[in-house]
């Protein structure tokens, strides 16, 4: 883990029920948690009242997409008024699900962190290389493409987590190598000091995600650039997450 606060966030995608997550919640709530972390989860947008009012305060709340402007008439969407009204903190923007499942596009998503922040919300940032571009050797065109959308959108970095996690070790059991987290979070960093500024990139928060679990979390958190972590899968076993939230070194 690096200097900044080590932030551990569960995105639980479309998982769960309201008795599966009742039992979640209890199980976090009775978990013992590092002080030294950030802990949010992310539940799916229906869930999220249900939470907020039964879990722990230690633990913030996060939505996994917002709408990219003021609400109003589209149908379907949630916004980051309501958002924030419910009581979330973050927003997961993004991620490759919604990108390559949903077919979201770099530009739209810059918007959504630009008006998500300007509603006073923290942004969890996403980027990540497919299969096909990284033995392309494009992991790097393709992470910096994606994080100048952020920067071409966004006014301050301040309430910005980036989370780098490889389309491949995605859901996949798969995960990347410390070594080659660690790589890419460098390149980051460096590309944050070269094209922000050195503050922002010493200061700006990367987290890991992709197949983290009980067992490779604390390799993971040893690696100077990895700040934490977003988790998927085993994010919706309480006793497991709470053993990532603990890795930080
Ligand atoms: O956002 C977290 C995620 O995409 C990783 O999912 O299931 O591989 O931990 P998973």
């Amino acid at each position: 883990a690096g200097t900044g606060k080590f932030f551990v966030g569960g995105n639980w995608k479309c998982n769960g029920t309201k008795d599966s997550i009742t039992k979640l919640v209890a199980d976090l709530n009775s978990a013992s948690l590092e002080a030294d972390v950030d802990v949010v989860v992310a539940p799916p947008f229906i869930y999220i009242d249900q939470v907020k009012n039964s879990l722990t305060d230690r633990i913030e709340i996060s939505a996994q997409n917002c709408w990219v402007g003021k609400g109003g008439a589209f149908t379907g969407e949630i916004s980051g008024e309501q958002l924030k009204d419910i009581g979330c903190k973050w927003v997961v923007l993004g991620h490759s699900e919604r990108r390559h499942v949903i077919g979201e596009k770099d530009d739209f998503i810059g918007k959504k962190a630009a008006y998500a922040l300007s509603q006073g919300l923290g942004v969890i940032a996403c980027i990540g290389e497919l299969l096909e571009e990284r033995e392309a050797g494009k992991t790097f065109d393709v992470c910096f493409q994606q994080l100048k959308a952020y920067a071409d959108a966004v006014p301050s970095w301040d309430d910005i987590v980036i989370a780098y996690e490889p389309v491949w070790a995605i859901g996949t059991g798969k995960v990347a190598t410390p070594q080659q987290a660690q790589e890419v979070h460098v390149a980051v960093r460096d590309w944050l000091s070269k094209n922000v500024s050195p503050e922002v990139a010493s200061k700006t928060r990367i987290i890991y995600g992709g197949s983290v679990n009980g067992s490779n979390c604390a390799d993971l958190a040893t690696k100077e650039d990895i700040d934490g972590f977003l988790v998927g899968g085993a994010s919706l076993k309480g006793p497991e997450f709470a053993t990532i939230v603990n890795s930080v070194t």
